[in-house]
């Protein structure tokens, strides 16, 4: 039987500590373009949350490129040679992408400090460019699910993909995971939140309950138009 989203299917390795990012960019992508559309000229208190919110998710998405450039395709292509031009593709498609990251913080940044008649203009180019990031993150990820999660899942043999396991997980992400572990937990799919509950250790888990998850959500009520 074949699965028509290659990410729904759950044999052979498990595979949903490396879906946990994808999750991420196609929830907050398209959010962070409805926050901008909310944005009013003249909300600092707003405008920082939202510069806040996306910095730490766009060094999250630039760690995640950065892992899959150093460690995953290397063990893909000793796996798979034959995916040799699909993997440089993806690999080459990731600086446009983190160039793009990069240009939308900045300009939330510049946004944050603009008054009418130049802020409507600029909010509207910016939700503008994040739709079509959206667009282009969205068609990445579906080629990079479609052509990689097989060989990860049935090729790279246990022992191989248990190291690249923990390789992908140990890219530090420091002062930022107070932010985006309740941000992993809210905007992925429940069996993915159940992978990474699971793995978490007691303390960290009971942290996030009482401290990180309620400061998260404080965060999410200062965006404009916070929608969760
Ligand atoms: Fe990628
Ligand atoms: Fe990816």
């Amino acid at each position: 039987m074949t699965t028509t989203d290659p990410s729904l299917d759950i044999s052979g390795n498990d595979v949903r500590g490396f879906l946990l990012m994808h999750d991420q960019i196609r929830a907050v992508v398209p959010e962070a373009a409805r926050h901008v559309r909310a944005l009013r000229p003249g909300d600092r208190r707003a405008a920082r949350a939202l510069v806040r919110w996306w910095a730490v998710f766009s060094r999250a998405l630039h760690h995640h490129h950065v892992a899959e450039d150093t460690e995953l395709w290397p063990l893909v292509l000793a796996t798979a040679p034959e995916l040799a031009a699909e993997v440089r593709r993806l690999e080459a498609e990731h600086a446009p992408l983190d160039a793009d990251l990069a240009a939308v913080t900045t300009a939330l940044e510049r946004i944050g400090t603009l008054a009418e008649p130049g802020f409507r203009p600029a909010a509207e180019e910016l939700a503008a460019a994040l739709s079509r990031l959206d667009t282009y993150l969205r068609r990445h990820l579906a080629s990079e699910e479609e052509l990689v999660l097989p060989v990860m899942r049935h090729r790279i043999g246990a022992a191989d993909w248990t190291a690249l396991e923990k390789a992908l997980a140990d890219q530090g992400h420091g002062r930022d995971t107070s932010v985006l572990l309740p941000m992993f937990l809210a905007y992925s799919q429940p069996d993915r939140v159940a992978f990474l509950r699971d793995r978490l250790p007691a303390p960290v888990l009971v942290l996030h309950d009482l401290v990180l998850g309620p400061r998260y959500r404080r965060l999410l009520k200062k965006l404009p138009a916070a929608t969760r």
